[in-house]
């Protein structure tokens, strides 16, 4: 692998709506990206981009298209569904959550009940926006309440105030263990605290594509926000689901992050290949799993307001192309790498000293915000401070040292791609998300993966029923059909 300096690599240095993408330590030469875009062309990744936006059934294994774009899709340009044009229901959402928006007085905390796709995408955004300097903020307390572990309700039910606590159940299916088992011990709690089944009636609301369950379960149906089915959870952030943005900081900032989201669609819909920046992020790591068969990644943002990016990536990537299988059925031979990451520059003073010196070759995304996020006086000298951080490390990494020390010696040869994001607003971190959403769906395409289910997940929750029985048990629990050997050991354990 050669690494050249930007100005004499090929494909080094992209840019669209004010975001740069340079893969100049990618070590890719002209004849690698040339490479790379046939095998893209002969992937078909272009028809693939195509049917995606056209609502073709790209969830092959499901039957169903992945149309998370139109939930971005401001314009309003008819998106069809089976022949049914879905911006109508799509935009009476957004109406409904403006006008929510504009309802809500008094309310102090906000319980958002969710996890995986409908926990990380709104949990990330809130956190996120909270750093943009001089963003208008209803100021609630806004909790996430994802584990079934009780400490987060603990943690949680300990700060809120019952009686100006609006409860947000957020459930793709509505039938999420944790989601329902932690709803309904939230309800309980407002009971406990004097709440009327009326006043309970009017702080519970529900984000689901499932509304016959939410009624079920008690939800009023002008409290329900719907999604649809066409929506993948991890995908989900721009529908209701990110009603806690909406609520937090106001209609326009959460329609901002829409379109953020929205303009990356269109540069991925219409962009050539060699310009497309999520085809050209996509490709970078196809070149290194090919040549160094890499067994994971990284992403590092240079913005602590992004601390949470790496978590969503990891389920946004990982449930969607973690498979030993294509869209046919025939095993890959290559498919998600492990991806990790934290906030830069503290991932530098945790395990950087294995990106430098290790074994494994791991390539990084090093995010970069131009911006500082805060007005304090010192904001320009430190923000210099963690550029400079992120520039070195991605230059150390790339062309090393030698020394006549091995121990000291760095090997190099590290490749990176630099992101950088002019500022860090609603609409750049729609973009940002969309960036990677897309990349994710477009190594889906080169893979010839279907990035949209994730039967994977469901074998763990169907052992786990057997299991919880036994655990309730006081007698001494033997192997059978649904517990093997080990586990019945381990349930006595527990048991004893
Ligand atoms: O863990 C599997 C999963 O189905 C994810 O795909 C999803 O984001 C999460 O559980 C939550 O699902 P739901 O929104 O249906 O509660």
């Amino acid at each position: 692998m050669s690494l050249k300096p930007a100005a004499q690599n090929s494909q080094p240095l992209h840019q669209t709506n004010g975001i740069f993408l340079d893969s100049a330590y990618q070590g890719i030469g002209e004849a690698g990206w040339n490479s790379l875009f046939q095998q893209a062309r002969k992937a078909h990744l272009e028809q693939f981009i195509t049917d995606l936006f056209a609502g073709k059934a790209v969830n092959n294994s499901e039957n169903r298209p992945a149309l998370h774009s139109a939930l971005r899709n401001l314009d309003k340009s008819p998106v069809l569904v089976d022949g049914k044009d879905v911006m109508p229901d799509v935009a009476q959402v957004w109406q409904r959550i403006e006008a929510l928006c504009n309802k809500w007085i008094g309310v102090t905390d906000v319980i958002h009940i969710g996890i995986g796709g409908s926990d990380f995408g709104p949990r990330l955004a809130i956190e996120a926006l909270a750093h943009v300097p001089d963003i208008e903020s209803r100021g609630m307390r806004m909790h996430f309440l994802a584990n079934i572990d009780t400490a987060e309700l603990n943690r949680i039910l300990q700060r809120a105030l019952p009686h100006s606590t609006k409860v947000i159940i957020v459930s793709k299916s509505f039938t999420t263990l944790e989601t329902t088992m932690n709803a309904k011990a939230v309800v309980k709690w407002l009971k406990n605290n004097g709440l009327t089944d009326s006043q309970i009636g009017k702080s519970l609301f529900a984000v689901t594509a499932n509304v016959p369950a939410a009624k079920e379960f008690g939800v009023d149906q002008d409290h329900i926000y719907p999604f649809w089915n066409w929506v993948g959870g991890r995908y989900s952030v721009w529908s209701a689901v990110g009603l806690p943005i909406a609520l937090q900081y106001g209609f326009d900032t959460f329609k901002e992050f829409l379109s953020g989201a929205q303009a990356i669609d269109q540069h991925f819909k219409t962009a050539p290949l060699e310009e497309n920046l999520p085809v050209i992020m996509a490709l970078s790591l196809l070149f290194q799993q090919e040549k160094h068969h890499i067994k994971s990644y990284a992403v590092i943002p240079y913005a602590d307001a992004l601390d949470w990016f790496p978590k969503w990536l990891q389920q946004l990537d990982m449930e969607s192309n973690g498979k030993s299988v294509d869209r046919d059925g025939k095993p890959v031979k290559f498919s998600c790498p492990v991806v990790f990451g934290s906030s830069g520059s503290n991932a530098q003073h945790s395990y950087f000293q294995l990106l430098h010196q290790g074994t494994e070759i791991i390539p990084i995304d090093f995010i970069a915000v131009r911006e500082p996020m805060s007005n304090l006086p010192e904001a320009q000298a430190h923000h210099r401070i963690l550029l400079s951080n992120c520039l070195a490390q991605a230059q150390a990494l790339a062309n090393g040292k030698k020394t006549d020390n091995p121990n000291n010696t760095y090997p190099g040869k590290r490749p990176s791609n630099l992101l950088i994001l002019p500022k860090l607003n609603a609409f750049y971190l729609g973009a940002l998300l969309a960036l990677y959403e897309n990349r994710t769906t477009a190594l889906g395409a080169l893979w010839n993966i279907n990035s949209f289910d994730q039967p994977g997940v469901e074998l763990g929750k169907v052992l786990a029923k057997p299991i919880e029985a036994a655990l309730k048990n006081d007698g001494t629990v033997q192997a059978n059909t649904g517990i093997d050997e080990v586990t019945a050991a381990r349930i006595n354990l527990f048991n004893q």
